[in-house]
């Protein structure tokens, strides 16, 4: 039997996140389960977090189950990831090791593991997490590295929550959603924006990737991902750098910001550039010119930097259910990893 990870959701069906949303669904209406019952997950966070680790520890305690958090190179030993590394450095273990060791103890390990910000081109291959996913024997998940899948799931319910709708397909097939980039004083992670372009597209909604310059597009993995989903699913993409243009209509607002990927690792290149565009920020003017649209954001969010006080405290707003149905989806995730095939 081939060991099911859940790094991506594009390695998975439409079919599948359908059913891990309903069942996180069914979790959100007071559904109860102990389907992790004696069983266990180890955490492994290389970077900072508040809902990530609250939501997974919390999912796992009300599924029965126990999770271990494990902080490389703060409570835990740092690790190697280089094959044929000559170990002189600061790492004490190599990951096949930790993958392996962990894998007898636990039956689930979750991993976020950003990217460094220094070379696109390494951080793009995703290697802290795919090295897990290589050794371990139980499965892996991802809790953030280049993409979000976690995240993507959540916002997926959160829209499908307040479109109402038989299943997630119905509520949204066919909405304008508009993913806007937002000026912030560090480059950020690209991959909310990456989750949310390839989720968006996936449910065959006209999505718009607004952003400052074609600088800012997404890695082309994300931007063809998100035109064969187009192609598979319906719907549309168009890039636009016009906010005015963009909003007009829009039935979502999702915002992130993200560093220029031209500039990876030369980021005082980039602040020029960034700096020019602080009036991506969503506010109430740029969302008069929607559809009612609903607004939300992953969280963590600099108020008054990404959107204003006035949209983040507007019933519109929805980053606070998506953020709760975090706790739901990852409940769905383990259940149904722990119950393969
Ligand atoms: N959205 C999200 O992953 O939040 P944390 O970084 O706090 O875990």
């Amino acid at each position: 039997m081939t060991l099911r990870h859940f790094l991506d959701t594009q390695d998975w069906s439409r079919p599948d996140l359908d059913a891990l949303l309903a069942q996180a669904a069914a979790f959100r209406a007071g559904e109860r389960s102990a389907a992790l019952d004696g069983r266990s997950i180890a955490l492994l966070f290389f970077n900072p977090s508040m809902r990530t680790r609250t939501s997974f520890e919390l999912g796992a305690f009300q599924l029965g189950g126990h999770a271990i958090v494990l902080q490389p190179g703060r409570d835990a030993w740092p690790i190697e990831f280089e094959a044929g590394a000559v170990m002189e450095g600061e790492a004490e273990e190599y990951v096949a090791e930790v993958a392996r060791v962990l894998s007898r103890y636990v039956d689930l390990i979750g991993v976020r593991a950003f990217p460094k910000f220094q070379d696109w081109s390494a951080d793009r291959e995703d290697r802290v997490i795919r090295a897990f996913a290589r050794h371990a024997t139980v499965p892996v998940i991802s809790m953030e590295t280049i993409t979000h899948p976690m995240q993507e799931l959540a916002h997926i319910q959160a829209l499908w929550q307040h479109f109402g709708g038989a299943t997630p397909g119905e509520a949204l097939h066919g909405r304008k959603y508009v993913l806007t980039w937002t000026w912030h004083p560090k480059p950020l992670n690209t991959a909310v924006a990456n989750s949310a372009l390839q989720i968006a597209t996936r449910y065959g909604m006209d999505v718009t990737l607004l952003c400052p310059t074609p600088e800012y597009l997404l890695d082309p993995r994300y931007m063809d991902r998100a035109r064969e989903n187009v192609a598979a699913r319906g719907g549309s993409l168009q890039v636009s750098h016009d906010p005015q243009e963009a909003y007009r209509g829009a039935h979502v607002v999702y915002a992130k910001s993200w560093g220029a990927l031209p500039y990876f690792g030369r980021w005082a290149e980039e602040k020029p550039i960034r700096d020019a565009h602080r009036h991506f920020i969503v506010d109430e003017a740029k969302m008069a010119l929607t559809d009612r649209a609903l607004f939300s954001h992953c969280l963590p969010l600099r108020r008054n930097v990404k959107a204003t006080d006035a949209v983040m405290d507007s019933p519109s707003c929805i980053a606070i259910d998506e953020a709760e149905n975090r706790l739901h989806v990852q409940k769905a995730v383990m259940a149904r990893l722990v119950a393969a095939p």
